[in-house]
């Protein structure tokens, strides 16, 4: 069985963060639940409510610094020492690359990269007089391949991928890992609001398992990394979460075509 952890979950009130919440809470782990929406983290506070004494709920804007100090400081003090982190807080939206303002760019790196940078240095100085810790990026593969319309989203997302190399090798003498995960299209309030019924046809079409994925996929994913018994030599990775999507070339369902052809049997072909 692996030790107790307590992981704080940024963005961790809705969508991929919430799920890791749940599936953290679900391994008998103790939670930090960190998100700018009040609305959201009172839902949570219900819902979790017999889980009370294992979560813990903080309103924390990522693009403030000393809101994060403060907060880790207090989580620390209050709560015990933070075993993982996992950095979900994330905005986007899909904007033309001819259209997208320099303030929003700034805003977007302001929350999805300079936030989860900030975040996991200061619970990296915690973690490092303790010499063991997982910390976790949620990506995108939008960091990893030029989809349209996320000039911003994308080079926010392909900033925090290489974040999380460099502070793999610069944390790994102090015993703590640094990991990303980088999801495909997840079915997530931020998706069923942003996704159009075009973009949907798209995603559909260039993901090779042919369906969105779920919160719960990428839960499984960050449950692994912050799993020290699972995942102890991994560190500095980009893992994809993605139904295939960054590995996919052309797909033209041709080989589906000749895989039913091939279970009609010999007499099908001729
Ligand atoms: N859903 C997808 O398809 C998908 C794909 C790739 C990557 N991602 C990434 O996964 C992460 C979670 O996305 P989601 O789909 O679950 O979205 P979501 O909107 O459901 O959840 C994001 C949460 O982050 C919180 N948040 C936003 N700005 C914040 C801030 N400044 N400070 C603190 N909290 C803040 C929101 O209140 C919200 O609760 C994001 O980083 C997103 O970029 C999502």
């Amino acid at each position: 069985m692996s030790r107790q952890q307590a992981v704080l979950v940024t963005g961790g009130a809705s969508g991929i963060g919430l799920a890791i919440v749940e599936a953290v809470l679900a391994e008998g782990w103790r939670a930090v639940v960190a998100d700018l929406d009040q609305a959201n983290l009172d839902r949570c506070r219900n819902t979790f409510g017999s889980s009370a004494g294992n979560v813990r709920f903080e309103r924390l804007n990522v693009a403030d610094e000393d809101a994060i100090v403060r907060c880790i400081a207090s989580c620390e003090a209050e709560f015990g020492p933070l075993t993982g982190v996992v950095n979900s807080a994330g905005i986007g939206r899909d904007v033309p690359a001819l259209e997208t303002s320099a303030e929003l760019f700034r805003t977007i790196l302001e929350v999805n990269l300079i936030g989860s940078f900030v975040v996991s240095r200061e619970a990296a100085k915690r973690m490092q007089a303790r010499g063991a810790g997982s910390i976790i990026n949620i990506a995108s593969v939008s960091g990893i391949v030029g989809n349209e319309g996320r000039v911003a989203y994308g080079a926010s997302k392909g900033g925090v991928i290489t974040m999380t190399k460099v502070m793999a090798v610069e944390l790994a003498p102090l015993g703590i890992r640094v990991n990303a995960i980088a999801p495909g299209p997840i079915e997530t309030p931020l998706v069923k609001e942003v996704h159009t019924k075009e973009a949907r046809a798209a995603w559909m079409s260039t993901v090779p398992l042919r369906r969105y994925g779920s919160p719960e996929e990428i839960a499984g994913a960050a449950v692994f990394l912050l799993d020290d018994s699972k995942s102890s030599y991994i560190t500095g990775q980009t893992i994809c979460v993605d139904g295939g999507f960054t590995s996919a070339g052309i797909i033209t369902g041709t080989s589906a075509a000749l895989a039913s052809t091939q279970a009609a049997g010999p007499a099908a072909v001729g």
